[in-house]
């Protein structure tokens, strides 16, 4: 999903600890967050903690001098409102439509044609009574989708319906409100390869999937049809849309002959660490071995390991993919301060047969704490562009594979 402007009204409930974790799921999407907050739901969740995760002063009074039209300002300017967590209270405010606070006003001020979503978090007994269900039933009727509480032990230690739906499918929920799926198929591929020596020894790279897991879940929620291919040991993706796992240079070459014959697909967003070499032969003493992960060879002699050069399987995509206009776009790390070379070495794989675009990155910047990843994308004829952070990086593949042309500055390397 690309960006949003997001709403979030937060009201008294022990439940409001878990508003901080879904607002830090939704800010690291990309979306933009503002936050109305009761004065009973600032008795459970500190103004500070809610302000640092949204980065964004707390709105919280509909009297506030020099602010008095922000319940009309904040209800235009959302794409999206979700009451998380909604108290009883609130609830019955929203059913009988009042207007008594900035929450309540502002929702009450909100177009009834965009997304309200609200997450009702209360003692069973309080959800369960006539007037908490009555009123429930008429804000479904008002256009609210209602994200169900579910049933566990909750604060007041009885256990019953009443539970604060989790971040996670509050986060679902909201994207599913904005989804408009796009009949554009992308395969991601991240993580590193891991070639065997014996069945304790492997040479493998530090890949960690990271990059390729957050773009992947950035186009899925976007509404493109996802589909990854992950290392083994690679960090996953947020959502379900690895359809293999791969250990060696083989795995994913199979893997991705298969996924690319199987079905047309647009482009392939080429994230994994891939080995240039794989193991021969292991020569140990006199001895001469193939890798095997059935054993384990011996370290009493010195081990002498014979590499063959695997062929770069970026190369070979368009010649697996059956829809003939796929487009290619392959990563490049180097770990070099001299801009020249980084250059050079992204030039080079842009230049190889197959490769539409190049996104390269430096392990030397990312290494910097706090500092967000800056990319570069290499596309053929064009100047290359420079984006900081996962999020834009997404925003602009997503333009290059849409076919539309990215709406950034051009930042020209020396
Ligand atoms: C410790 C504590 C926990 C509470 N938890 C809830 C709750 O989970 N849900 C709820 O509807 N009310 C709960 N209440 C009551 C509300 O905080 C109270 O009704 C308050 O007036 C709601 O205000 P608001 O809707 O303006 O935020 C709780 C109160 C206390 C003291």
């Amino acid at each position: 999903m690309s960006s949003k402007k997001i709403l979030i009204g937060i009201t008294g409930s022990i439940a409001a600890y878990k508003t901080a974790e879904l607002l830090s799921r939704l800010k690291k999407s990309g979306h933009e967050i503002e936050v109305i907050a009761t004065s009973s739901a600032l008795k459970f969740i500190g103004e500070a903690t809610l302000e640092g995760l949204s980065g964004r002063p707390i709105y919280k009074d509909l009297f506030e001098p020099g602010r008095m039209m922000d319940h009309i300002r904040l209800a235009r300017w959302a794409d999206a409102f979700v009451v998380a967590p909604l108290s009883a209270q609130h609830l019955s405010s929203l059913a009988r439509g009042e207007a008594h606070d900035l929450l309540s006003a502002t929702a009450l001020a909100y177009e009834r044609n965009k997304p309200f979503l609200v997450a009702p978090a209360m003692n069973t007994e309080m959800w369960n009574h006539p007037a908490t269900q009555e009123n429930a039933k008429l804000i479904r009727q008002y256009g609210a989708r209602i994200i169900e509480p579910s049933e566990g032990l909750l604060a007041c230690g009885e256990f019953g319906a009443g539970k604060m739906a989790e971040p996670e499918k509050i986060e679902s929920a909201l994207l599913e409100a904005f989804r408009v799926l796009k009949n554009i198929s992308v395969l991601f591929t991240f993580g590193g390869t891991r070639e065997v020596i014996d069945g304790v020894r492997a040479i493998t790279n530090t890949s960690t999937g990271q990059t390729g897991a957050e773009l992947a879940d950035l186009f899925h929620a976007s509404g493109f049809d996802v589909t990854s291919i992950a290392g083994t040991s690679s960090v996953m993706p947020r959502e379900a849309h690895v359809t293999a796992r791969f250990e060696t240079h083989a795995d994913l070459n199979d893997h991705l002959r298969e996924a690319l014959r199987a079905r047309p697909i647009q482009a392939v967003v080429h994230v994994a660490a891939v080995s240039d070499f794989s193991v021969e032969t292991i020569g140990v003493g006199e001895n001469t071995f193939s890798p095997s992960a059935e054993v384990k060879l011996s370290s009493d002699n010195r081990m002498v390991l014979q590499l063959k050069r695997n062929p770069k399987i970026v190369n070979l995509l368009k010649e697996y993919a059956r829809d003939l206009k796929l487009k290619v776009i392959a990563f490049k790390l180097t770990k070099s301060a001299d801009l020249r070379k980084r250059e050079e070495a992204s030039l080079k794989l842009l230049n190889s047969p197959g490769v539409d675009y190049v996104v390269h990155n430096d392990l030397s910047d990312a290494e910097q704490e706090g500092h967000r990843r800056q990319f570069t994308i290499y596309s053929k004829g064009q100047p290359a562009l420079a984006v900081k952070g996962t999020a834009d990086l997404a925003k602009l593949l997503m333009a290059l594979i849409e076919g539309e042309s990215p709406r950034r500055q051009p930042e020209v390397h020396a």
